[in-house]
């Protein structure tokens, strides 16, 4: 399952064809029209309620959770989808890295890096990112939470951490950021203490 898929971007060269994709965003009514070019078949839950729980092998969440402002809606979306999880399950969460959201990024640059002061420590604080999508500028609004706020929201949702990657891009010139742009966690289902 892709929960958060926006356009479904993420699907448009899957490396196999042989899985079933659920794709599910609270925005799918305003998405369904940019959905044409998925090239498995995919079907779409409209809401929390549709999800099968205790079904997925795997739940893909991209650059979701930072758009989720308030912690406790933040907490009841992973608890989602560890419900929907297998118990063998796992989820990949990206995240644009929270250590280095200040810094200038080839797809995007946030309000931490120009006028707006960034505190790494202040969980809570919302900023402005630009994103550059093939040409297209598109603005959001993220908020900021810390590792150690994105490890508690995950342990307290039933899940335990499994492997993390970080993602450095390259510049325009094609050399490798001294930094990286985005966070992968990998998590499955914690067992019963
Ligand atoms: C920046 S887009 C990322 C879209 C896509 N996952 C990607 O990687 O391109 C953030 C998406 O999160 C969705 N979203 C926001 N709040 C959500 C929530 N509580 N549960 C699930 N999706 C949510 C938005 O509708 C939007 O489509």
């Amino acid at each position: 399952m892709d929960y958060g898929c926006g356009n479904g971007r993420l699907w448009r060269n899957p490396g196999h064809h042989d899985f079933e994709l659920m794709l599910f965003d609270p925005m799918i009514d305003d998405l369904r029209k940019t959905l044409g070019h998925i090239p498995v078949p995919f079907s779409i839950a409209t809401s929390t309620a549709d999800l099968p729980g205790n079904h997925f092998d795997v739940i893909v969440c991209s650059l979701v959770l930072m758009a989720v402002h308030s912690d406790d809606e933040a907490a009841k979306l992973l608890e989602t989808i560890q419900k929907c999880l297998k118990a063998s399950g796992r989820l990949v969460l990206a995240l644009t890295h929270p250590c280095f959201i200040h810094q200038a990024h080839p797809d995007f640059v946030t309000s931490f890096s120009q006028k707006d002061g960034f505190s790494y420590n202040q969980a809570g604080n919302q900023y402005k990112v630009i994103i550059n999508d093939r040409g297209t500028e598109v603005s959001l609004t993220d908020t900021h939470r810390n590792l150690n706020a994105y490890l508690d929201l995950i342990k307290q949702a039933g899940l335990t951490l499994t492997d993390m990657e970080e993602i450095t891009c390259e510049n325009s010139k094609g050399e490798a950021l001294d930094y990286p742009s985005f966070l992968i966690l990998e998590a499955g289902v914690s067992e019963p203490i």
